[in-house]
């Protein structure tokens, strides 16, 4: 008899931290209250079989001597993917059919992909009976996402879809592999507003940041950014290549600014936070130059809104959406006000999500 189960992981939004997790830094994050939802069944026969609501094309592939499919059905690269890292780690998967469903807008940024990957494994473990240990299982789907789609992205997004908590932020140390939850301020709600041009992580910019990231510690001699304060670098400057300095700036910053933003949640100080995030994406903007004139507009909007504590760009960048930590009794109306004014700027098409963080995939 086939067995089947249910499993749900949800996505994430990046408060602090931004591209600091593959430098071997730090990050906050929060896992939200949009979500993949993963319905599926044993097969008897060695196949996967991936469907999901959003897109027409089903897969129905052999399990042994999975590849990367292309074109219309390459959303689906994410689920096989992890099935293939569980067999590299010789756990015993059979056959399998997947459903997917998700609340959770692809393109902006908020880890769709992650919580694609964190979705399947939690229902292969339960139809498998596997057991995987949380930051093992996180491990696992990152490397679907390195070694089987080829985005060399870092766990930040992985272990918050596994590790959230509601009412908590994810506090991530990278190197030490450290994972904590943090109360973000009771009387704040997080809006996630996607600017309505999409982000494409599958593509080029993300990789050369990390590489121009490698090159910076390379030029400073030491194994990753991580390993750099805003003193050590200011008294390099004069040798390093200008793009490859503010590259390292932005990262030394943004581990300093992780640091001050939790002793800003332990006081519980929303507006503290919340100018660390503006700060965040000034440097995102200037130094790291990920973001993007609609980013920016949305930012510079967020900082006149009365209620805002904080705004800035979340995840890689280069399109997607912004993330406000807004006084809670006003999100609502928040999100009218920028979602007026940023049409009225720019001439896009926005779209705001009111989000409360949330617990981790179950
Ligand atoms: C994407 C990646 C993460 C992280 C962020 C930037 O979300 O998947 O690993 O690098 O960008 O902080």
């Amino acid at each position: 008899m086939n067995h089947s189960a249910t499993s749900r992981a949800p996505g994430r939004v990046e408060l602090l931290g931004n591209h600091t997790d593959y430098n071997e830094g730090v990050v906050l994050s929060a896992a939200i209250n949009y979500a993949v939802t993963a319905r599926g069944e044993t097969l008897p026969e060695r196949r996967a079989r991936v469907n999901s609501e959003f897109s027409s094309e089903a897969v129905d592939v052999a399990l042994d001597g999975l590849d990367l499919l292309a074109g219309e059905s390459a959303w689906a690269n994410y689920s096989l993917g992890v099935a293939v890292m569980l067999r590299e780690e010789n756990y015993q998967l059979g056959g399998f059919s997947v459903q997917l469903e998700s609340n959770l807008p692809a393109g902006a940024g908020l880890s769709s992909s992650a919580a694609l990957e964190v979705a399947t494994a939690r229902l292969l473990m339960k139809l498998y009976s596997l057991k995987i240990d949380p930051l093992h299982l996180a491990k696992i789907c990152r490397r679907a996402e390195n070694d089987f789609v080829g985005v060399k992205c870092g766990l930040l997004d992985q272990v918050s879809s596994i590790f959230g908590k509601k009412g908590q932020a994810v506090y991530l140390d990278c190197r030490s592999e450290e994972i904590d939850n943090i109360p973000l301020p009771p009387d704040t709600a997080l809006l996630v507003f996607h600017c309505g041009v999409a982000h494409r992580l599958v593509g080029g910019e993300y990789n050369e940041r990390r590489e121009q990231c490698f090159a910076a510690a390379a030029a400073l001699g030491v194994p990753a950014l991580r390993d750099v304060t805003g003193e050590q670098l200011e008294a390099a400057r004069g040798r390093l290549d200008p793009l490859i300095y503010r590259r390292a700036a932005h990262i030394v910053g943004e581990n300093e600014r992780v640091f001050a933003g939790i002793e800003a949640l332990r006081r519980g100080d929303g507006k503290a936070f919340g100018e660390l995030m503006f700060i965040s994406h000034e440097s995102s903007r200037t130094n790291f130059e990920n973001s993007t004139p609609e980013l920016d507009a949305l930012v510079e909007i967020a900082r006149d809104e009365p209620g805002v504590y904080g705004s800035r760009l979340t995840g890689g960048g280069f399109g997607g959406a912004t993330i406000s930590l807004v006084e809670r009794s006003r999100v609502e109306e928040v999100a009218r006000g920028i979602d007026a004014k940023y049409t009225a700027r720019t001439g896009n098409r926005g779209r705001a999500y009111p989000c409360e963080s949330a617990d981790g995939a179950e």
